[in-house]
């Protein structure tokens, strides 16, 4: 049985949309539902909620948590980047509300057949969706040296990036790296003990990588920034410098300034969390996963 998924930054989501008039929201992260109820129960106006999730499992957990408002939920099996195309299909032109909260659920890391953990011995898969092709298990056994120890870097901070990866291809040459428990084996006596498992940013990186998350952030915001009607609000939350940085300079492209007087002011956003919104030490003591979670919050304006 998985421990449920506790929403990070709960009351500071449902504060962004407080005031608009949301007809359909957009929230490109289903996952358990948990800001979804929040913003349903705070937007009685709502008509439509499109809950979009690449991973079919989080709608079996989100159809219990949104059973009240089943009416108004549509539950789309998809990446929250493929936005535009959601929207023409079910002939939507714009929407008032876009909420994404990156990175995995606790149901993805208590599975662990997934292989998103450290924890266990599942095999290194990482896919939020299933029947994509890519698995942790390909890039570990098949990319090159210097390109593992990129995304370790990249992706995960991880300084022995380079003697990860040069372990990791030593071993491989003798016999592939089938699950989590034989990566972390190769990667516990390089990094060695610490505050965190010596194994996650390596996960982490991995995990990124994977599901193309940094690529799907910067497309899934410029679409959204395109879809949001005036006075309609996007809000971010992320849990990784690099996504965070994705967000400030998505938002600051579009942002509007003194210059763009005007008709260009149309289109243009608001940015309204200058500095981004983070947990309360008492949200981090109860729920350790939102230590690192960032929420920035921009709205469209114009008319
Ligand atoms: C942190 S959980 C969301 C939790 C949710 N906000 C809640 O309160 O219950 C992240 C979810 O987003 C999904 N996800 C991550 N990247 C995605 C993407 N690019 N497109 C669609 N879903 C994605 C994951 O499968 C996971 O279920």
């Amino acid at each position: 049985m998985s421990a449920p998924h506790i929403s990070v930054l709960l009351r500071e989501v449902v504060q962004a949309f407080d005031g608009v008039e949301i007809k359909t929201f957009f929230d490109g992260t289903l996952g358990a539902g948990g800001h979804a109820r929040a913003i349903l129960a705070t937007h009685p106006e709502i008509v439509r909620y499109i809950g979009c999730d690449r991973d079919p499992r989080a709608h079996e957990e989100a159809l219990k948590t949104l059973a009240p408002w089943r009416e108004k939920v549509e539950f789309v099996r998809g990446s929250y980047s493929e936005l535009p195309d959601i929207l023409k299909e079910r002939e939507i032109g714009c929407i008032q509300g876009f909420l994404i909260d990156v990175g995995v659920s606790s149901m993805q890391l208590d599975e662990r057949e997934r292989g998103f953990s450290f924890r266990g011995d599942g095999p290194l898969d990482m896919r939020m969706d299933p029947s994509a092709s890519l698995t942790a298990e390909n890039i570990v056994n098949q990319y090159p040296e210097a390109e593992i120890a990129r995304i370790l870097f990249e992706y995960g901070e991880e300084r022995r990036s380079r003697q990860i990866a040069k372990a990791i291809v030593a071993i491989r040459k003798k016999r592939p790296i089938r699950t989590a428990a034989e990566l972390v084996k190769i990667v516990e006596p390089i990094v060695g003990r610490g505050p965190i498992h010596p194994a996650t940013r390596v996960f982490q990186a991995l995990r990124i990588a994977v599901n193309d998350e940094l690529g799907e952030l910067e497309r899934g915001l410029e679409a959204a920034i395109e879809h949001v009607s005036p006075g309609g609000r996007i809000a971010v939350i992320s849990f990784h410098s690099l996504e965070d940085r994705i967000a400030k300079t998505a938002f600051r492209k579009h942002e509007w300034r003194e210059a763009k007087r005007g008709r260009e002011a149309s289109g243009s956003l608001k940015i309204l969390t200058k500095k981004p919104a983070i947990p309360t030490a008492e949200e981090i003591r109860a729920n350790a996963r939102s230590r690192s979670a960032k929420l920035r919050i921009a709205e469209k304006i114009g008319g």
